[in-house]
């Protein structure tokens, strides 16, 4: 570059941004990691996971006996879960608020030539809270997303039977859908599997029963985690459900 008077400005060195990488971890047993997603967390000198206020972050969890000493954390705790209710206005205010400071923090690694491992439970464009950063993201550096084992194909392992079979349709209902959609989306199914359960339990076993389907439903807890549980929806004896369970009903379609 010239100066004014013909002389040369040396250019500042320009710094190429990172990667930010969306890596999907699987369901929760480690072993149930890609080749892949091992390497980028093995290698990783930035690592951000989402995590509830005062929790652990499971995606941490699943990936902790692979990150590097060392390796730079950056914790990304959520605002609200369900204190305010999800048609709120304020609860996508706060949710976005954060979000976009969630990406300030990424791209100062990323904008200073670091990749950054965004660690994601199951697979990342599946009722994944990375997809709000990714959008965002991708505007200003690489973004790559690996994607990984949902927990709902852990969950139907788990359960020991296949989910669907010939033709059957599988229909994946969260478990946050008002009590009427539910029943009438379970009525119109081959095999279903409903996510997002937690206090919306009672709701989901009403539903399936209104749709005829309480005897085929199947409750699973922490799927391929420690602590894995799966029985009959029918000989669940209480409406508890942590984060970590849905509830699945396996098709009958055609056997030859
Ligand atoms: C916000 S969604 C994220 C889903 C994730 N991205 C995936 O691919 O599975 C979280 C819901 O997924 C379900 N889930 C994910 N992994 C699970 C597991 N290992 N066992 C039971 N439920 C699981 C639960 O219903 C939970 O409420």
């Amino acid at each position: 570059m010239q100066g004014y008077n013909g002389s040369t400005i040396k250019e500042p060195p320009m710094t190429a941004p990172g990667t930010v990488y969306g890596v999907g971890l699987g369901p929760g047993d480690p072993d149930l990691m890609s080749v892949k997603a091992a390497r980028l967390v093995r290698t990783a000198g930035v690592v951000a996971y989402f995590c509830k206020a005062g929790s652990r972050s499971n995606a941490r969890g699943i990936a902790a006996g692979l990150l590097a000493p060392g390796a730079v954390e950056i914790g990304m705790e959520y605002p609200v879960t369900t204190e305010i209710a999800v048609a709120d206005p304020a609860y996508n205010a706060a949710l976005r608020g954060f979000y976009e400071t969630c990406v300030a923090r990424l791209l100062e690694h990323a904008e200073g030539g670091r990749d950054v491992i965004v660690l994601c439970e199951g697979d990342p464009f599946l009722y994944g809270s990375f997809m709000h950063l990714y959008t965002r993201l991708r505007e200003h550096v690489p973004v790559v997303v690996v994607p990984g084992i949902p927990g709902m194909s852990g969950c139907w392992t788990a359960t020991g039977q296949p989910i669907t079979w010939g033709d059957d349709v599988l229909t994946v209902l969260p478990g946050t859908l008002d009590e009427q959609t539910l029943t009438d989306r379970m009525g119109r199914a081959d095999a279903i599997v409903v996510m997002k359960l937690g206090r919306n339990l009672p709701k989901v076993r009403r539903a399936m029963a209104a749709a005829g389907l309480l005897d085929r439903a199947l409750y699973v807890e922490r799927g391929t985690m420690a602590g894995e549980t799966v029985m009959r929806l029918a000989d669940k004896p209480d409406d508890s459900a942590p984060y970590f369970s849905m509830v699945l009903v396996p098709g009958e379609g055609r056997r030859p």
